[in-house]
């Protein structure tokens, strides 16, 4: 019988994670103790400047639509953001706030795509760019750097480009593998984008947690065209920098006439942003900036004893990522099969691991290191157990032994 059900939306994957949190959940309510290294978001709490900016507002008892776009206030806050982050100002018109970054990708997919055009995406990358570009009955057009690196190669990019395509998607610091791409490749990227007439979306979700004294090269710096007619899009977010997943708070600047027909997307859609939560946007991004920097170097200890511990399994090759807080060792020299491997060291050792085949890289493991140094350790800790033949037949993990009985 035919489906009731559209064919598109029955193609969507369901994002990984979620299938195993689900999972990693029923074990921790049946009292196991579960490691989750498969996380997005930091665990700090809200900064203070957030929480008493959004009680204000709740207090106030107006709590009512906003303009589509965003408050003024928030919108003032991204010009500034820009302005300090990006060395570029931009008028209100070139700003969209959105519930999240990922709704600003959503309304720019659907602003610019037709059915048929192709949306250029280079392994590794976050899961729901595919999935978003398919939703607008797009075709995303993936290119795995033939070297197996981490960081897409130009020239790769540019033979990928056909008559339908209509965009470049590069994120940098990238999810999930932490890299961050050379200022020779964003200025190649810059320029390819601008010669062929191509939108360059750049996800700057995470620009700001970098490590190693790294900077992130900013692509307004190579544009020749930042008039009107530039078709440069970045997004960002207080997600990640402000650990407000839950806010779900994001924004896109780009040219004005691409910022009113997206805005008219989420006019029509699901019209403003929380007026609440603008407004705790609008408090973390004027408040207190040392936040940001806390984070940063909490991270960037977490990914040192991450990466320290992953070298200590023999035959895991990993690259040091540069900035996020994920990184994608990867796991072929036991074996090809991420998924498996992913549900083995769940049932074997309790850790949660995200299968690098849902980013484009098979044989790669996704692992987070925003959760506490204890976890991380024993997390890596656990996973080598499985792995390493050397290693003791049993090991306890709490008051529970577990033994190792296979090869
Ligand atoms: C690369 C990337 N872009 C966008 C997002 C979405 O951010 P938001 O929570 O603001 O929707 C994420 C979240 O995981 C991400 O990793």
């Amino acid at each position: 019988m035919r489906s009731t059900l559209s064919l598109v939306a029955r193609s969507l994957a369901e994002p990984p994670t979620l299938k195993l949190n689900e999972k990693a959940g029923l074990l921790k309510e049946k009292g196991e103790p579960v490691i989750h290294l498969g996380g997005g978001e930091p665990k700090s709490k809200t900064p203070m400047d957030a929480i008493l900016a959004a009680a204000g507002k709740l207090t106030s008892a107006e709590v009512k639509y906003t303009p589509t776009d965003g408050i003024p206030a928030l919108k003032k806050a991204v010009i500034r953001y820009t302005e300090d982050n990006y060395g570029r100002t931009v008028a209100p018109e070139n700003v969209l706030v959105s519930s999240g970054a990922k709704a600003a990708l959503y309304a720019l997919f659907a602003a610019i795509l037709d059915p048929q055009d192709e949306v250029i995406i280079s392994a590794p990358y976050w899961v729901s760019y595919p999935e978003m570009v398919k939703l607008c009955y797009a075709k995303p057009v993936i290119v795995t750097p033939e070297d197996g690196g981490h960081e897409p190669r130009l020239q790769e990019i540019e033979e990928a480009i056909t008559s339908y395509t209509k965009a470049v998607i590069v994120n940098s610091p990238n999810n999930p593998s932490g890299a961050v791409y050379s200022e020779a490749f964003i200025a190649g990227v810059v320029e390819l984008c601008e010669r062929k007439g191509l939108y360059l979306i750049m996800d700057d979700i995470y620009h700001k947690l970098v490590f190693d004294g790294v900077k992130p090269p900013s692509a307004y710096k190579y544009a020749k065209d930042l008039s009107e007619n530039s078709k440069l899009v970045v997004i960002n977010g207080v997600s990640k920098l402000y650990a407000m997943t839950g806010f779900r708070i994001g924004w896109a600047v780009a040219n004005t006439k691409l910022i009113a027909v997206m805005s008219n997307v989420q006019a029509q859609t699901t019209s403003c942003p929380s007026a609440l939560l603008q407004m705790a946007a609008v408090g973390a991004l004027t408040g207190v900036q040392s936040y940001i920097e806390s984070l940063r170097f909490t991270l960037e200890n977490n990914r040192n004893v991450m990466v320290r511990e992953l070298e200590s399994i023999e035959s895991v090759r990993v690259v040091k990522p540069k900035g996020t807080f994920y990184c994608l060792p990867d796991f072929r020299a036991y074996s090809k099969d991420s998924v498996a491997l992913c549900n083995t060291l769940l049932e074997k050792a309790l850790v949660v691991t995200v299968p690098g085949k849902e980013f484009g890289m098979e044989g790669h493991l996704r692992l987070s290191y925003c959760g506490s140094l204890k976890e991380i350790m024993e997390g890596v800790q656990r996973i080598k157990w499985v792995l390493d033949p050397g290693s003791p037949k049993e090991i306890y993990i709490g008051d529970r032994k577990l033994v190792r009985d296979w090869k």
